[in-house]
């Protein structure tokens, strides 16, 4: 179940018999020459709703959050970030909203690595107000990535042993290719796999990644790679959920 295709009144009948909400978040950023600019997002957003769709799932997924922390690829066309400050203020801002309504259980499906230092910053500011106070919060913050779902990197592993990188991956990139088929891109790469190195601003980032990639060779992603990445992560994400929303409170 989509939020954004739900009214009030169904959101008002779902907190009665769950108190669970999943929002994907991720990063409009350049992912090289066959990446598209919103995998970050559509990664965790295609996981997330493929898992609601699935028979006898009663999943509530929120909006995708699809801006994040990509200051690093401001030198390239088309990328859009947040700066830590901002990300953080915005989470808190949609956390008090969630957790305003009666949600208990929010569990954030990320895909993009660079969120995850903000994200968790996000979470002791908003962890803080309660504890200040010495009041319950009353909900738990969850943060997942979606390649950290049981056995979804072991699988990577094995599809591409070589050439995975940390950037445009053949794995993201496949599950855009299988969600998305009309907008699969082809290029000649040089070199096959990309550099590695540090990351600092956007101007060292494009000297040192031309092209956009960190360790990756993008060539080996097709659809079908994309779905079966995709199939394990649905499959690993509603039981992950499922705990979460189980899990008994301590007070
Ligand atoms: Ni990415």
């Amino acid at each position: 179940m989509l939020l954004q295709l739900s009214t009030w009144q169904e959101i008002e009948d779902y907190l009665k018999r769950s108190r669970t909400v999943i929002v994907p978040i991720g990063s409009n950023e350049q992912h090289g020459p066959t990446g598209l600019l919103g995998t970050d997002f559509l990664c965790p957003e295609i996981i997330a709703h493929e898992a609601s769709r699935r028979d006898g799932a009663d999943l509530l997924i929120a909006p995708t959050f699809a801006i994040g922390m990509a200051q690093h690829h401001l030198g390239f066309p088309g990328s859009i970030s947040l700066r830590p400050t901002t990300f953080i203020a915005a989470l808190q801002d949609w956390t008090r909203s969630l957790t305003g309504h009666g949600f208990e259980r929010i569990y954030f499906l990320n895909g993009h690595g660079g969120n995850v230092a903000t994200i968790e910053a996000a979470f002791s500011e908003i962890y803080a107000e309660a504890s200040f106070d010495r009041h319950q919060a009353g909900f738990a913050l969850k943060l997942r990535n979606w390649w950290d779902l049981k056995g979804v990197m072991a699988l990577a592993n094995r599809l591409f042993p070589t050439g995975h990188g940390s950037h445009a991956t053949p794995s993201e990139i496949a599950v855009t290719q299988w969600a998305y088929p009309g907008s699969i891109k082809a290029a000649n790469y040089a070199p096959q796999i990309a550099p590695t190195g540090p990351i600092r601003e956007a101007m060292d980032f494009r000297a040192r990644y031309p092209d956009g990639r960190m360790g990756s060779d993008p060539n080996q992603a097709s659809p079908e790679k994309g779905g079966d990445l995709v199939a394990l992560a649905v499959k690993e994400l509603i039981a992950e959920v499922e705990a979460f929303s189980r899990e008994e409170s301590p007070y």
